[in-house]
């Protein structure tokens, strides 16, 4: 017998990139909503594409049994902006995309729509909520960068990635004498560099809130070298950046960048080259952080957030994010994280970590 719930028939999204745990996190929601509660669920496609052009489909058990361990997203996912960009002057409202949205919302009879996302998806669930809309949240990135939760699924998957990759580097590194630098996704906040960088034994790691001196990086690989260090591993976020290109207006910087190679790995490599003439190579680990199977943490997280979901659908609690604070898994209000990321603070201890087994974190005291 299905106990009593508000919520009698919700919708649920994914939208922004994937990440392993997302169908774990699916069926926790879609499990619990069933067997529980009685709820009806109504699939969307492709994050809030599927809402605009109407494109779902009801979910029965058997759409979200057998995806526990299944990597990406059964119902797809895109970066479609209902709101658009926002603009300095003002926000760019797309009033077709988000009538449309109301519209299915009201045809499909839906009580309420869960989106799982990050700071771009939640901000758009809270946006959708002002517009009149139940919303409820649920935080997942391997970027482990939204605010007002302690960790989001997808980053232990990732970490566990990137450090096996960080692993198999050391290997040709030391055969060949070089310095290889490799790239990891983070392109706001460096959570994911910071973390495989110490758990892969990187000599230095260069992460977005720190903008780095080429010079100090050049004194520590040279400082190794005399030491009978043959080779380096240089650990960095996709969106780690100089103090050079920092001090940039955003045109100058985007020049830059066209004239220097888009990925920061190919930079910093090229310019340790210049700057001690040691023989550098990079490595752009990419979308292969965002695929496969998830992490047994992964899965945890993913399914604890995703059965909390439930509870707030079936207290008709809306408007709130689920989210890990501590152990505990409870619910933010959904205007908390919008439009903001959550950076690693400079006086975090893990770069107090990094820096006290001889990591260069690109800057100051390092050499
Ligand atoms: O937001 C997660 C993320 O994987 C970032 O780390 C990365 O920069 C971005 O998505 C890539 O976006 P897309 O999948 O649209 O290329």
């Amino acid at each position: 017998m299905a106990k009593h719930s508000v919520t009698k028939r919700f919708g649920i999204l994914t939208a922004g990139g994937d990440c392993p745990g997302l169908n774990a996190a699916i069926r926790g929601v879609c499990r619990g909503a069933h067997d529980r509660y009685g709820m009806e669920i109504v699939g969307i496609a492709n994050g809030f594409r599927g809402l605009i052009d109407e494109d779902t489909k009801i979910l029965k058990p058997e759409d979200f049994s057998g995806i526990l361990t299944r990597g990406g997203t059964i119902l797809g996912s895109s970066r479609v902006k209902p709101f658009g960009g926002t603009t300095s002057e003002k926000e760019v409202v797309d009033s077709d995309k988000v009538s449309a949205i109301k519209e299915t919302y009201s045809k499909l009879n839906l009580d309420c729509i869960v989106v799982l996302g990050g700071n771009g998806t939640n901000t758009t669930g809270y946006k959708l909520s002002r517009e009149g809309l139940n919303v409820i949240g649920l935080p997942k990135t391997i970027d482990n960068d939204i605010f007002g939760t302690d960790k989001t699924f997808g980053f232990d998957s990732a970490l566990a990635i990137g450090t096996e990759a960080i692993d198999r580097l050391h290997s040709t590194a030391q055969s060949h004498s070089r310095v290889i630098v490799i790239e990891l996704m983070g392109h706001k906040a460096g959570w994911l560099a910071l973390h495989a960088g110490v758990a892969g034994g990187g000599d230095v790691i260069l992460i977005p809130e720190i903008p780095y001196d080429i010079r100090t990086i050049g004194q520590h690989l040279e400082k190794r070298a005399k030491s009978g260090k043959t080779f380096s591993i240089v650990v960095v976020a996709e969106g780690a950046i100089s103090i050079k290109e920092a001090e940039m207006d955003k045109k100058d910087r985007k020049k830059f960048r066209m004239e220097n190679g888009p990925s920061v790995a190919y930079r910093v490599a090229s310019e340790i080259n210049a700057e001690t003439g040691m023989e550098t190579r990079a490595t752009v680990l990419g979308y292969v952080q965002r695929g496969g199977i998830p992490s047994a943490t992964d899965r945890v997280l993913a399914t604890s957030l995703g059965t909390a979901a439930v509870e707030l659908l079936a207290n008709g609690k809306y408007g709130r994010m689920v989210a890990l604070t501590g152990s505990d898994i409870g619910s933010i209000d959904l205007r908390v994280p919008e439009g903001k990321v959550k950076n690693v603070p400079t006086d975090h201890y893990m770069i107090d970590t990094a820096r006290a087994v001889g990591t260069c974190m690109g800057i100051g005291a390092d050499v």
